[in-house]
């Protein structure tokens, strides 16, 4: 049975935080809030927890898990180096919403890493995370904390939905929010590498790097030629039951087009759904029209992608069409999920 605890997001209660942090050294699973979605935590040097968290979601055991830590000496241990160029993106990023990829160091088992010689390291900046972290003394894996295919969890009601009766405990801490993954940047060659966009984007660590490269696989379908380089990146995400198609196009268009799919597949019985903007809500007809934020916020769209999503499944609804959004900033990361729960199925409605 999994046990549900409400906590403090400001001032975590020091009580609930040593009962997570208990089940964790104990090797069980607790899912967490953190500043990005919930995550799943294991104790990330013991492969038997890290099995656990792979069944519990069932996720593909060559998907590697992310080593979350607390404070900067828990890197060391865990990595065989810290690369210059790592050391200037977590002395600026650090704690946040950046993952990055060191060669392992041997205390980390295979497992965690899914066969790779390589260790992700995320020390996240939201309070509840830091302290169950800190309070358990170990680098805890904690991939999101969703059944693997769907898109990931951001409110404590989303993980219950997926993973109930699967983990120990689900500690609530409130809405999640950035609402989507952490960048992840591969800083073990010699230019630092992004391999999913995020909150801290190419630009931003420029500002402390020379030099930021993009994996060109971020923003199109996964093929031979052009496979991600973190392997989580290839499989399809983030996806509801429904189908979802983007739309592109100028705003008019965009909605005169998505209006006429709604219409046509209304006619053959299927539930329809809008994937709007606050601007643009009110001009579309369908089952369900949800509106992801204002256009000009693209961290309300962010944050609100995933929940939307989810709700689009609670409603049953057959079909979505859903706008695009311009594929720079944060806006990178946004398209980047976007086309993964639409499969990279798009249409243009000029
Ligand atoms: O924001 C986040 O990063 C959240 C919160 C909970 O911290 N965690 C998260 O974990 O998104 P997960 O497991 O859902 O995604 C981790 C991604 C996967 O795509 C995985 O393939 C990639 O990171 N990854 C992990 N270790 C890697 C490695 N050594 N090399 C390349 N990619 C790696
Ligand atoms: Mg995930």
């Amino acid at each position: 049975e999994t046990r549900l605890i409400k906590i403090s997001t400001e001032n975590p209660e020091a009580d609930l935080v040593e009962e997570a942090a208990r089940v964790l050294r104990e090797g069980g699973l607790v899912a967490f809030p953190t500043e990005t979605v919930y995550g799943l935590g294991g104790n990330g040097l013991d492969s038997e927890a890290c099995k656990k968290i792979y069944f519990a979601k069932g996720r593909p055991s060559d998907n590697p898990l992310i080593l979350h830590i607390s404070q900067i000496s828990e890197l060391r241990p865990i990595v065989r180096e810290i690369p210059p160029e790592a050391q200037k993106l977590m002395d600026a990023f650090w704690p946040g919403p950046l993952t990055m990829i060191f060669p392992k160091s041997d205390i980390v088992p295979l497992t965690t890493t899914g066969g790779l010689d390589t260790v992700a390291v995320r020390f996240p900046s939201h309070p509840v995370a830091m302290a169950i972290i800190r309070a358990s003394g170990l680098p805890i894996a904690g991939p999101s904390a969703n059944s693997s295919g769907k898109p990931s969890p951001t409110r404590a009601s989303h993980v219950a939905f997926d993973l109930s009766g699967k983990i120990d405990m689900i500690v609530d801490g409130g809405a999640a929010e950035w609402g989507l993954e952490s960048t992840i940047v591969d800083v073990s060659g010699e230019i630092p590498i992004i391999l999913r966009p995020g909150a801290i984007t190419k630009e931003m660590m420029e500002t402390v790097v020379d030099q930021v490269l993009i994996d060109p696989a971020i923003l199109s379908k996964p093929s031979d030629d052009l496979r991600p380089k973190a392997p989580g990146m290839k499989y399809t995400h983030y996806s509801p039951v429904a189908k979802v198609t983007l739309v592109k196009g100028d705003t008019k268009a965009v909605i005169c087009k998505i209006n006429q799919l709604c219409a046509a597949d209304g006619e053959q019985g299927k539930k329809t759904g809008v994937m709007a903007t606050e601007e643009t809500k009110s001009f579309y007809q369908a089952d369900a029209v949800l509106s992801l934020g204002k256009r000009e916020k693209p961290e309300e769209i962010g944050a609100n992608l995933f929940r939307v999503l989810r709700k689009f499944d609670f409603l049953g609804v057959d079909t979505v069409y859903s706008e695009v959004f311009p594929e720079e900033g944060e806006g990178l990361a946004i398209m980047n999920r976007l086309n993964k729960a639409a499969g990279y199925s798009r249409i243009d409605a000029e």
